[in-house]
């Protein structure tokens, strides 16, 4: 062989030498394992940012629909005076958010104008962290009362109004203890407003509450159950929304009718939404007139897209052999 077809490399070769090292490779290896191990770190970091960010969003939504339904409110009132308007629209044209799901803090605000603000007494039934329906007269007229609801979260009240103003227990309410819990903490006897939110058994809790006396009571009914029929889920201690079908809950408002008329209440109201119901006691101004369920009924829109698009039908849907069975209250 020649010295110059010794010196000239063959193709194999060179096709060797331009490859990385056994070492080399091994280190490429290593590192492409590495970034693969992260690669479920990155995707956990990633969506917690995204749960955090719709977190953020869910916050900010509520904060313009609070700023929105003021708003709104302020423009009724300065475009037309509701006095000049028949009932019931006399009251709802009055409607505003502050800390209600939607406009019934100005709704009662409405209603005490009517019947004078009274002692200053409330009691509020699954109020959850915000203070439902009477955080806005503690916190604006100095109102005090009793926020219950199962979650911890409630305690917080206390802390955020007047010391020793309000009593805020993490309790789980049932028609059994809801009479002690109430006659324990002071609020037998006349109280101003009682509002029930527990999406459940709202009307077996009402019909159970002999201990108060409210002048104004708000309760909240189940839209899906529409403007006739008198039901509701049947009582049950532990009942829970969320265990089986979140549209089954509460009660209709015919419902809730029939209970205002056996304790000596009428609708006078419905909250545009279409989620609470508003009660006068017969002897509170009397001038303001009463109406029956399907004169005032209002269906929440998410649940009247629901039947009207998705042709849901919630008396097909509940019944006793699908394990959700509803109770005739009429
Ligand atoms: C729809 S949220 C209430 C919202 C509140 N009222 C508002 O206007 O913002 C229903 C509340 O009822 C509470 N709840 C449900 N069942 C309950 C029970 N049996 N006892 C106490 N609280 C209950 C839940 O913890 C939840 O906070």
């Amino acid at each position: 062989m020649s010295a110059m077809a010794r010196e000239k490399p063959s193709k194999v070769r060179t096709k060797l030498d331009g490859l990385p090292s056994l070492p080399q490779r091994l280190a490429q290896t290593r590192a492409l394992l590495n970034a693969v191990r992260e690669v479920p770190r990155e995707l956990t970091r990633a969506s917690k940012d995204v749960r955090e960010f719709s977190r953020e969003l869910k916050r900010v939504y509520a904060e313009l629909r609070r700023i929105e339904l003021r708003f709104d409110g302020v423009l009724r009132h300065l475009y037309f005076d509701a006095q000049q308007l028949p009932p019931p629209a006399d009251l709802t044209w009055q409607r505003f958010k502050v800390y209600s799901q939607n406009g019934e803090d100005g709704l009662t605000l409405a209603l005490l104008k009517r019947i004078g603000l009274g002692a200053g007494r409330f009691v509020d039934i699954g109020c959850g962290p915000m203070g439902g329906n009477a955080r806005f007269f503690a916190e604006e007229f100095g109102w005090s009362g009793l926020f219950v609801d199962a979650r911890e979260q409630v305690k917080r009240l206390e802390a955020q109004l007047r010391p020793g103003q309000v009593t805020a227990l993490a309790t789980w309410v049932t028609r059994d203890n809801v009479d002690s819990l109430v006659r324990d903490h002071g609020f037998e006897g006349e109280i101003d407003l009682l509002s029930i939110d527990l999406d459940g058994n709202d009307y077996w809790v009402w019909e159970a509450l002999t201990a108060c006396s409210p002048r104004i009571a708000i309760v909240e009914y189940n839209s899906f159950f529409g403007p006739d029929r008198a039901v509701t889920v049947p009582y049950s201690e532990s009942f829970d929304r969320h265990e089986r079908d979140r549209r089954y809950y509460g009660a209709s408002l015919a419902a809730l009718v029939a209970l205002a008329g056996q304790k000596g209440y009428r609708l006078v109201a419905v909250e545009p939404a279409g989620v609470n119901a508003f009660f006068l006691r017969d002897d509170v101004a009397p001038e303001v007139p009463g109406f029956r369920a399907d004169q005032l009924y209002r269906s929440q829109v998410k649940h009247h897209l629901e039947m009207a698009q998705r042709g849901f039908d919630p008396f097909e849907a509940f019944t006793p052999e699908n394990g959700l069975p509803l109770v005739d209250v009429a």
